[in-house]
This record gives C-alpha cells, structure tokens and sequence, in this order.
C-alpha cells in the first residue's frame, strides 16, 4: 500500500544528510508520500488577508508562471495582486530548493513548471466527475503531454485555522494500471496530430500521454473502484509540507482549505529506478514503446 513516510527536515534551506536524502529518493520514487511534519511554509501576518475566505463570489484558484512573472486568477487591486504574487513566488523558491537539496540526483534535469494557491475548501465542491479530485487518480495534463516526464508536486498546508487537508491514497502503480489496462482505448491514428494542430495540446500527445488521460478518466468514473479499491486516508494537518509523484501516486483530496503547490516535470532518466516510472510500467504491460 502507499504510504506517508516522514521526514524530520524543519528549515527548507538546510543541507541535508545523506542518509536521509536516499531515505527520502527511495520512498517516493517506490510511489509513497513524503512528508515532512515539521517544515512549515510561514506566513507573514500582512499576508494572512490573503488566506480569507473571499466575501462574494468563489475563490479561484491563482498560478504562478514557472518564471515567476505571471500570476492567474487573482482578484483584486494591485496591492493585493503583488502581495499574492510575493507570497506564492516565495514559496516556489522555496520548494524548489528543497526538492535540489533532498533529491540531488534530480537536480540537473528538473524543470520548475507552475505554481498553485488553492484557497477554496474541497469539501463540497461542485464540479464535473472529470475534474472531481475527491476521486481517487493519477495525475496528467490534458493539455501538456509530458511524454513521459514524472509529475512531481510539493503542497504545504497553509491554512490558517489548523484545519488538516485530507487525502485519500490508493494502490499502488503497477498495480493500477494492470487493473485497467485492458479497458483503455488505443489511441486513434493520427488524433495527436489533429488535437494539436488544433491547439487544444501544446504538444503532440504521445501515446502515454493519451493513455495515461484514459487511466485517469476511468478510474473516477468507476463508482465501485472509487467504493472498493484498496485505500487509506491521511490528514496532513496545518503547518506540513509533503511531496510526491502524482502521476504514480493514486491520491484523492477530499477536505481542506489553503494549499500551495508547486509542480515539477523530471526526465525519466533522473530516477534511479527508471523502471519504476509509470512510462516503464505501462510500456511492459502493452509491450510496446509509448513515448
Ligand atoms: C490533486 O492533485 O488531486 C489535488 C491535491 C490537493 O489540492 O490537495
Ligand atoms: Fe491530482
């Protein structure tokens, strides 16, 4: 099953001892969630107006460019704009030297991609079951085929009345995919072509790309696999940051509000493990290159 494994790291700037850095690499490259219980991202009193619920209207969620110089879906003034802007760009930077620290290895291929704030509260929410993260899934963008490249993302707990987020965790990858892969459409020919010629990819979907959507898609749409399938449920209360890859991890949030999130895409021949990749997964069970 996956697990939480904690790590006692508690400044996001500090070297790292070895024995943890290969404690932490290992762990989540073997499709569990690091956590790291003590690593608070601070909050500076004058930001905490940004942590409000907003009067009127729902909160969006706001992102950062990978750069750092373009900020989404904030209202407001200015004032507030460059505020939000300063708190989120902070805590990428301190996500990112957090994930060079602890996972030297990657360091030379990893590419910073967005920043999230998520302020609303989960619980609740009203959305289509496609965009339904309280299903359990993996995750992958419909629009930017990663062709293979890990999704790893580091959250912080931020929210400023002590209430944990809560998480659902599945079963494990290979796991998963054997489950489902007999039930996932072939891609069609030369749709890849078609959907980005259209713009509605930025790139050509590989065929990992398309399959992984379809795994994606299947699994919460699967009512009794959303009822039934091997599962555990994890809070990680205010204050804590975890990381994982969530295109392996399967994962639901279920409660909660006030995260951050930073997103990284990592070139499978990082890892230490490369079977361990979903691309390497899905390529053995098809037996057939994806990418
Ligand atoms: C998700 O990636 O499914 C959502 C995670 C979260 O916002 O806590
Ligand atoms: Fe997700």
């Amino acid at each position: 099953m996956t697990e939480v494994v904690s790590l006692p790291l508690t400044a996001w700037k500090d070297t790292i001892e070895a024995g943890v850095q290969a404690r932490g690499i290992a762990a989540l490259e073997a499709g569990n969630v690091l956590a790291f219980p003590d690593l608070r991202f601070e909050i500076d009193e004058l930001e905490l107006d940004l942590l409000a619920p907003r009067v009127g209207g729902k909160s969006k969620n706001i992102s950062l460019s990978p750069r750092g110089d373009a900020l989404k879906g904030v209202e407001g003034d200015e004032a507030r704009a460059r505020q939000m802007q300063a708190m989120v760009g902070r805590f990428a930077d301190f996500a990112e030297t957090l994930t060079r620290n602890l996972l030297q290895p990657y360091a030379g291929s990893l590419q910073r991609a967005r920043t999230s704030f998520r302020p609303e509260e989960i619980a609740g929410r009203q959305s289509s079951w496609r965009k339904d993260d309280t299903r359990l899934h993996v995750d992958n963008f419909p629009s930017s085929p990663t062709r293979g490249k890990r999704i790893l993302r580091v959250f912080a707990n931020i929210n400023p009345q002590g209430e944990p987020r809560c998480w659902r965790l599945g079963e494990p990858f290979e796991q998963l995919a054997h489950r489902y892969a007999k039930a996932l459409p072939k891609p069609v020919w030369g749709s890849a072509t078609v959907l980005n010629a259209l713009g509605i990819t930025k790139a050509p979907r590989s065929a990992y790309d398309h399959y992984m959507l379809h795994l994606h898609d299947h699994m919460k749409a699967d009512q009794a696999y959303q009822d039934t399938a091997p599962q555990s449920v994890y809070e990680f209360q205010a204050g804590t940051t975890w990381m994982v890859f969530t295109d392996q991890v399967s994962h639901a949030a279920t409660g909660g509000r006030c995260a951050l999130e930073q997103t990284f895409l990592l070139p499978i021949d990082a890892m230490q493990d490369i079977e361990r990749a979903p691309l390497r997964v899905l390529e053995r069970l098809m037996e057939r290159k994806l990418a």
